[in-house]
């Protein structure tokens, strides 16, 4: 397939839900665990197709509050290859101006996960080339929840609370809504992922599993999104 892709009409923000690990495994009679090892390979390849193609921010749901409820051994085994991720691509990031971003909340984390974490947010703090956000321990409605606790503790006035003043207080305050949110595996739900923020984003599921994920399939998502109509509400 030609890689041409219609650059009039490139988003600003692309959210990945990267689902189907366990079942690429599955079908391949290989450990959930090979699995998930492909899918951080993926999400590898999703970043640079992002560079390649220059879209600016990607957001990638890595671990949902949900997902704690897995056997105990699976959750060890994603925080482990988390933080080992975290590290091993601190350089790539350092190398191409990518600043990182964690959605979610930290506390639940393993200390060396979150110690991994702070350390690339820190370094990578003033890049601007692309904004790689990734949602780890994640949960839209905690996340809302989380921001009114805040905007209560502030005691900010009652005459002063919008929609901005919300989502000042959100995880991902410092990115712009996604325009469109792909989630593989053949699943049509978001899952509560960044709901408030995708108010008005493209929704596209794609049925190949995460780790099959490539460059084409990134060309694949802009294709499409090149295609859509957006009128926000407008005429
Ligand atoms: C969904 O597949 C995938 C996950 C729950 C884990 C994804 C995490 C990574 C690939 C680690 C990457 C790390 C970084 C920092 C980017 P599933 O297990 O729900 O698959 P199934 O539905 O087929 O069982």
């Amino acid at each position: 397939m030609s890689n041409i892709v219609d650059f009039s009409d490139v988003p600003r923000h692309l959210a990945f839900i990267m689902d189907g690990n366990g079942r690429w495994a599955r079908e391949r009679g290989l450990a959930r665990a090979v699995g998930h090892r492909r899918g951080a390979r993926a999400a590898r390849n999703v970043v640079e197709a992002a560079l390649k193609y220059g879209i600016p921010h990607i957001t990638l749901f890595a671990f949902s509050t949900e997902n704690f409820n897995r056997p105990a051994s699976e959750v060890s085994f994603l925080m482990r290859l988390c933080t080992r991720s975290v590290k091993k691509y601190a350089k790539f990031f350092m190398e191409n101006g990518i600043k990182f971003l964690m959605i979610g909340d930290m506390d639940r984390l393993p200390c060396e996960l979150q110690l991994a974490i702070n350390q690339l947010c820190d370094a990578t703090s003033s890049f601007t080339k692309l904004t790689l956000a990734v949602a780890i321990n994640y949960g839209a409605r905690a996340e809302i929840a989380n921001a009114v606790k805040k905007i209560v503790r502030k005691r900010i006035p009652e005459s002063d609370i919008s929609w901005e003043t919300v989502a000042d207080h959100l995880y991902t305050r410092e990115l712009p809504d996604p325009d469109m949110v792909i989630r593989t595996s053949g699943e049509k739900r978001l899952s509560n992922f960044l709901l408030m923020q995708v108010a008005y984003a493209e929704l596209y599921f794609v049925d190949k599993y995460w780790p099959d994920v490539d460059e084409e399939t990134f060309v694949e998502v802009l294709r499409e999104y090149a295609k859509r109509n957006r009128r926000m509400g407008k005429l």
